[in-house]
Formats: C-alpha cells, structure tokens, sequence
C-alpha cells in the first residue's frame, strides 16, 4: 500500500519524504559545508529527528561521510551519553579508545551489544579520544536536553574535538535546556566550547503546508475527505506534522475521520498531558495555575496577580514554557498563551 509510505511512523530518514522542511534542509546542508555545528530545537513531534537525519544523509551522500545516530532521551549523566555514543562507534575507533573500556570483544565478528566503560576510566577523556579518532562524520546527539550530570567536562570534550576535528560535525537536537543552553550561553571567554552551533528552530507547520500534507498523503492513498472535516483536524490537533502524520496513517489504514480523529486527540492529550506534569514537578503549585491560565490566554500583570508568583518565578517559568517546552507565545498586544490545541486542551484540565 502506497499510502504507508507517505504517512511513516518513524522519523523520516529521506529528504524526498520530508514535507514542507526545504527551507530547514538548505540551512541545515550549508551549515555543514560551513563546518557549522547545528542545534535543531523544537516541540515534541515537530520533526527534529527526521529532520536531523534526513539532511545529515543528504550531505553525507554528497560528501562521503557516515552518519551515526545517538538516541539519548534517557542519558542523564555524562557517562551513560558517552556510552551511548561509544556503542554506536565503529570498532576501529574503538580499539584505538580500548583502555577506556571494559569487557569488550573486540575482534572477529564486531561489536555487539553496549559499550561500558572501566569503573574508573574518565568519561570525558575516553569521549574526546574517541571523537578525535573519527573521520569525515555526523554524529546526531538526539533528544540531549535530559543531560544534566558532568555536563561542563562532557561540553569540554565536544569542544576538543570541535576545534581538533575537522571531519567531525556535530547536529544537536532537543528543547532549549540543559546542554544547549550551555553551549549557547557560555561566552567564548569563559570556557573553550568553540564556536555556538547554528540554532534551527524547527516550528509547526503553517496551516496551509499542514493541510496540504494531509491532501497529498490522502489523495495517495484513495482515501475520501472533505475540506471541514481537516479543518477540524487541524483544530484540535494543531499542526505538528507528528500528530498530522498519526492521523494520516490511521485514514489510510481504514479508520473513519471521527475514529482517527478521536484516536489522535486523546493519544495527543495524554502525551502533552504527561509532558506537563513531568515539566510542573518540583515546581510551586503557582505553576499549575499559571499553565491553566496560559490556556486561555493572560498577560504579565494578569498572571503575577493572580498566581502571586514573584517576578523572577513567572519569568523562569514562562521562558521554560516557550524555550524549553515551546508551547507558548506572546502575541503583538502581550498576551501569553498556550499555543498548540492539543497542550492548551491538556493545561485546562490540569
Ligand atoms: N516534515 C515531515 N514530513 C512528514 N512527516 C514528518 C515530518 N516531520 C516529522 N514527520 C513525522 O512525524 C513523526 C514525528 O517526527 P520526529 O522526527 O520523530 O519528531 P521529533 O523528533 O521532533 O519528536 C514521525 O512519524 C515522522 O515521520
Ligand atoms: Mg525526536
């Protein structure tokens, strides 16, 4: 079936099936002929991960280098990233890097399974002697944001090889939190982090490219809409090729609008349900009002007022909710607001 194909699951790995994301791809590409390091930072389901790897084949394919892929969603410290991404390193750099490591065969056969470091071989230094050692590649940090143990020698190492490396690019993808917050923010003074990479905000569509992918994706797989029936997609689930896609993919394996769409908008909800509880732990219970109020829509001096937070509490709070979470925006006459459906309907009924 053809329409399996346009609406995929999993992140898209060609640039062909990459709707809508031209301008990100030629921003990304010429990042890399620069040598540019990139930070694709964005909302859930926005398409970081399909558009990091998605441009790093594309350059890749035109300038012979290997792309390699590490999901770090569950990396805390800088010893579980580092080795995750030692796992995903080819052997012969691992067998120049082996002091380092524990227990590993190396030899006939490959490498199998995960790399572990000796109890006491430094992270960092078994990281920037590996990084040094690759030549002409992509690495993907995926979803590093949760980094936040041993962050400053894990960046040190990063900066080793940014400036030791130069067939090393690095593509960064996450919120704005933790890591990359560092890697912006540290003047070049303080520490060697290199250069800051280039910043690619990856933002939901426009409502035009969202509806024009789900006709596209429809029309292929001979699926029958009309014109409100997306119009009321695009209500409840905003335009996040994500959920988008979710719902194409349900159409097309023979839902009917109302179940596909019911399907999407609860699974949406929990998601960014479960998203804000996470994001309100160990915050005032302030917090909890200000989201719910953000729902509706309140400025500055509404929300100081009513949720009695002081100045410097709501302003973390709402930088964090449009940096880290991006789910808020202010609008020309300073209203904030929660500005995707599915997090506005789940902020209500916090
Ligand atoms: N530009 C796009 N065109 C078509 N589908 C997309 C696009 N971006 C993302 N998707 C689809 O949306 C889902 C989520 O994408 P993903 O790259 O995992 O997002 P993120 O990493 O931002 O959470 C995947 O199923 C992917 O195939
Ligand atoms: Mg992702």
């Amino acid at each position: 079936m053809k329409c399996i194909g346009f609406f995929d699951q999993r992140p898209r790995r060609d640039p062909k099936t990459l709707f809508g994301r031209e301008r990100e791809i030629s921003r990304i590409v010429r990042a890399f002929e620069a040598n540019s390091w990139v930070a694709l930072l964005g909302p859930r389901m926005a398409g970081k991960t399909s558009l990091a790897i998605a441009s790093s084949h594309l350059f890749s394919k035109e300038n012979g280098y290997n792309v390699v892929f590490v999901d770090l969603r569950n990396a805390t410290t800088s010893r579980q990233a580092t080795e995750r991404i030692l796992s995903r390193l080819p052997e012969s750099v691992l067998q120049k890097i082996a002091k380092y490591l524990s227990n590993v065969t190396l030899g006939a056969g490959g490498l199998s399974g995960s790399i572990h470091l000796r109890q006491h071989a430094s992270a960092s230094r078994a990281l920037e002697d590996a990084l040094f050692e690759l030549e002409k590649t992509i690495l993907i940090l995926d979803e590093i944001q949760n980094l936040v143990q041993g962050v400053v020698p894990f960046m040190r190492a990063l900066a080793t090889a940014f400036n030791e490396n130069d067939g090393l690019l690095v593509v960064f993808t996450g919120s704005y939190a933790g890591v990359l917050r560092k890697l912006f923010e540290t003047s070049p003074s303080d520490e060697p982090y290199g250069r800051p990479p280039l910043q690619v905000t990856v933002s939901p569509w426009p409502e035009f490219t969202a509806v024009d992918f789900l006709k596209t994706g429809l029309e292929e797989c001979g699926v029958e809409y009309t014109d409100s029936e997306l119009g009321m997609v695009l209500w409840k689930l905003g335009t996040l090729p994500g959920w988008l896609n979710l719902y194409g993919l349900r159409r097309c394996l023979g839902d009917s609008d109302e179940e596909a769409l019911s399907a999407v908008f609860s699974m949406g909800i929990r998601d960014a349900r479960r998203e804000l509880e996470n994001f309100l732990k160990g915050r005032t219970p302030k917090a909890r009002m200000a989201l719910r109020m953000l729902s509706y829509g309140a400025t500055w001096g509404e929300l100081l007022q009513k949720t009695g937070m002081s100045k410097e509490t709501l302003s973390r709070l709402l930088d964090a909710l449009m940096n880290e979470l991006f789910i808020v925006a202010k609008d020309e006459v300073g209203v904030y607001r929660i500005s995707d459906p599915l997090y506005r309907y789940a902020a209500e009924r916090l």
